[in-house]
């Protein structure tokens, strides 16, 4: 193995209170390792549309320079003197939040990486050895590197809460062709439930069929794509568990589509600015009985089932589009265009 060196090529994020942060490709050094320390050799990162949203002035947007992007994945070519966990030559991926690794009744997400963390835009990163997940060894590290949010949160959504788990016979509406919605599908499909997916693509409506969607919808051309769905449902019941990604945009549809009982998993919003539209009414989970949840990506044990769900029914996630590392503003504008089907990863020499 090439010796490793002490600086690198690393992206870094500025932030810009009046607008969209700039990305540059600058010299930074390789971190030391702490006693607890794992340094990976990151192979591959993944773009989120939290990415892009964490370039404009959010709470929630870095307020230093800061290596972007919170996914990646890699080898492990380094432990410090403490480490039990992992050996060099290990396939890994970090917690998107290194301190989600404990599991409690009441979830603390803390800090994550490409906010408030130095992230994974970067041939080198030091991560605490509790906040790394080994990788199936069946899946690529671009692939791998798709799972640390967007396949940690539609795990999360669909397993999160244990006796609402997701289960064979379930009907589960997925919503979009993005990272999040692509994962639900999957790891529905794989835990035996059906789906009825929605699009606003009739080109991208064949990819989610050839995915395992039982039946697709067009949430463009039908107004009251809610309802369509849930008549597609046997005896138009609805559905056990909807993942919502678009807040004011889709839970009206949402609520719509669900049966008595359901778990509908708010996840995202269509529109973070601070004139968005409000929120629908969401009173009428008193006679549907709905259980609204909440969820922001997940802990170590999420990601730990996203694995052996992918090692047991030997899925993958969906790659839509791979850039080199130089090219990582291409991959921000193309994340940004909607045009993708799954993932859009960054590719690290
Ligand atoms: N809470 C969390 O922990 C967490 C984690 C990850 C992501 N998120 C949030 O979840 C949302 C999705 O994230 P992502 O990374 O999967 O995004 P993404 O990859 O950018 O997905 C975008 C896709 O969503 C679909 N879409 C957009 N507006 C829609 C609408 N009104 N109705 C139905 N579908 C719509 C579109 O699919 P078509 O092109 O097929 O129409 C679009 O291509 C974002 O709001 C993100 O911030 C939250």
């Amino acid at each position: 193995m090439a010796s490793i060196p002490t600086t690198q090529k690393q992206w870094i994020l500025t932030p810009n209170p009046a607008g969209v942060g700039a990305v540059a490709l600058v010299d930074g050094p390789v971190p030391e390792l702490g006693p607890t320390d794992v340094l990976v050799n990151i192979k591959a990162a993944s773009l989120n549309y939290k990415d892009h949203i964490v370039r404009l002035p959010t709470p929630f947007s870095p307020t230093v320079p800061t290596v972007p992007l919170s996914d990646g994945a890699g080898v492990v070519v380094a432990t410090g003197a403490k480490v039990t966990r992992f050996a060099k030559g290990d396939r890994v991926a970090a917690l998107f939040s290194p301190q989600a690794y404990t599991v409690g009744r009441y979830p603390v997400p803390g800090p994550s990486l490409g906010a408030q963390l130095d992230g994974t835009a970067r041939p080198y990163g030091a991560f605490d050895e509790q906040s790394l997940v080994r990788i199936p060894d069946s899946i690529s590290f671009e692939e791998a590197s798709t799972l640390p949010c967007a396949g940690v949160t539609a795990y999360n959504g669909l397993y999160g809460v244990k006796e609402r788990a997701v289960r064979a016979g379930d009907w589960v509406l997925v919503e979009g062709t993005g990272g999040v919605s692509l994962f639900v599908l999957q790891l529905a499909k794989a835990a035996g439930a059906s789906v009825v997916a929605t699009t606003s693509s009739d080109a991208k409506a064949a990819k989610l069929k050839a995915l395992g969607a039982d039946h697709v919808v067009n949430y463009k051309t039908d107004a009251d794509w809610g309802a369509s769905a849930r008549a597609l449902t046997p005896g138009g019941v609805g559905f056990d568990h909807i993942v919502d990604i678009g807040g004011h945009a889709t839970l009206p549809h949402s609520i719509k589509a669900s049966r008595f009982g359901a778990t509908i998993t708010v996840v995202g919003k269509s529109d973070y600015s601070p004139n968005a539209p409000q929120e629908p009414d969401i009173t009428t989970a008193i006679y549907f009985q709905t259980t609204f949840r909440g969820v922001q990506v997940g802990n170590r044990e999420h990601f730990e089932g996203l694995v052996a769900s992918i090692e047991g029914t030997k899925w993958t996630p969906v790659v839509d589009k791979v850039f080199e590392f130089k090219d990582l503003e291409e991959a921000y504008k193309y994340l940004v265009s909607g045009s993708h089907v799954g993932k859009v990863v960054v590719k690290i020499d």
